[in-house]
């Protein structure tokens, strides 16, 4: 018996990355562009499959078709200042540049005239930040000379590649700060439509949670026409019977039959959500795995215990932090009739006025802010909702309940 295929957890390299066809022809006709007017957001809720979409195969394609490729994630950190974007942008530029030439010591471009011997200057970290500070201006004309510089060296040094792809992930996380006179998300923005304007081959590949687009819109309008969104959505029926069942291509005939009459039944339950796809595999992989050779379809129990693992992995958690009058809340969304899309905040009043629990609309808006800070939801670009953690409306149904058969039983 092999191991376990499959690898729920995020940022876990599947073992067979299913569908994403679209979004990766989209991709290749950004990868075309001369000169580059789009860059990309990849954007949807968590467990959706951005970051090994970006790792697996964008960043692939991206290289096959000669574009110079450097991804990192962004941390709170980075999002504090311009300064600590600049650096970000500059260490990205420093994992592939160290070793151009960019003077000899003779012609010090940036007065080391006391370097004791003689010596190449090359377009490291430690260069770029002196080209950097010496630059006079705003931080945003500050990054503009030192890329303006990388692009020449560039054509020299690597002159088959087409460009360079800056690629982050977790991006929603930057963000313009007024109070502190901080703006790293629109200096980012201009450095690189101004670059862009100049013809400089530069892309963005920005990926992130659903945030992520009406921020760079809210730091800047023009945002709205320099980024293609893409928007990644539950894997389709057939893509999710291929998650399942490609990575047992060497797996006994047991197993095989198994995941084959299990295929339907599993995308039932996961609704092609890719993390819980990898989930139960990875479950039921191992009952079988370790019932062999008596397993049969009955899986008697199974379904349950599984289910009640990924409530207690995944759901109970975040339903733990939660006030009793925000659990109403979601109570209520979690039976609108398109609980599992997107809902109004009108629809909201009006469903919790069938259930008893009757919210106003100041009421449910200032509830819907809460547990958007939390998380738990998110507002789209037409003032819609969406629960932010899928199948939630299920786990909901499901709890809500058991609490109140639990308080039936009690009365007994
Ligand atoms: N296209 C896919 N096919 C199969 N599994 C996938 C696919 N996309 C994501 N997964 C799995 O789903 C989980 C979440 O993926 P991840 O890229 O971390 O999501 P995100 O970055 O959107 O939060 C991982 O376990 C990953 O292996
Ligand atoms: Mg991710």
């Amino acid at each position: 018996m092999t191991d376990n295929p499959y690898r729920p957890g995020a940022a876990h390299a599947p073992p067979y990355l299913a569908g994403r066809d679209a979004e990766r022809r989209e991709f290749s006709r950004l990868l075309k562009q001369t000169p580059v007017l789009e860059n990309l957001v990849l954007t949807g809720i968590r467990g959706i499959g951005k970051t090994v979409l970006m790792r697996a195969a964008l960043r692939k394609d991206a290289i096959e078709n000669s574009w110079i490729w450097v991804g990192s994630d962004i941390s709170e950190a980075v999002s504090v200042s311009e300064n600590h974007l600049a650096r970000r942008l500059l260490t990205d530029l420093n994992t592939f540049s160290a070793d151009w030439e960019y003077a000899s010591d003779e012609q010090h471009p940036l007065g080391f005239t006391n370097v004791p011997e003689r010596r190449t200057i090359r377009f490291d970290y430690q260069t770029m930040m002196a080209l950097f500070e010496q630059e006079p201006g705003l931080v945003s004309d500050k990054i503009k000379r030192v890329l303006l510089e990388a692009w020449q060296l560039m054509q020299k040094h690597m002159p088959d590649k087409k460009g360079i792809i800056f690629a982050w992930d977790e991006a929603q996380n930057l963000a313009d700060r007024s109070a502190d006179n901080e703006y790293p998300l629109g200096v980012l923005l201009d450095v690189f439509s101004s670059l862009q304007s100049q013809g400089a081959p530069f892309m963005l590949v920005l990926s992130g949670l659903p945030t992520l687009f009406p921020k760079l819109v809210g730091s800047r309008t023009y945002a709205e026409r320099m980024f293609r969104v893409m928007s990644l959505d539950n894997l389709n029926h057939e893509d999710s019977g291929e998650a399942i069942s490609k990575p047992l291509e060497k797996e006994p005939e047991q197993i095989k039959t198994f995941f084959n009459s299990a295929n339907e039944g599993i995308y039932a339950l996961t609704k092609g959500y890719p993390y819980f796809i990898q989930f139960w595999c990875r479950e039921l992989y191992d009952y079988v795995a370790d019932a062999r050779p008596f397993v049969d379809k009955k899986s008697t129990g199974i379904i349950e215990r599984i289910s009640r693992k990924l409530d207690n992995d995944f759901f109970e958690g975040r339903w733990a932090r939660l006030t009793d009058r925000q659990r109403d809340l979601l109570g209520v969304i979690a039976h609108l009739e398109n609980s599992d899309g997107e809902f109004t905040v009108q629809e909201i009043v009006n469903q919790s006025k069938l259930t008893g629990q009757a919210f106003s609309n100041s009421h449910a808006n200032q509830m819907l802010t809460t547990l958007f800070d939390r998380g738990m939801i998110f507002k789209n670009r037409h003032g819609k909702y969406v629960l932010a953690v899928p199948l939630l409306d299920q786990y909901i149904r499901r709890h809500m309940h058991t609490e109140s058969t639990d308080e039936t039983s009690s009365h007994d």
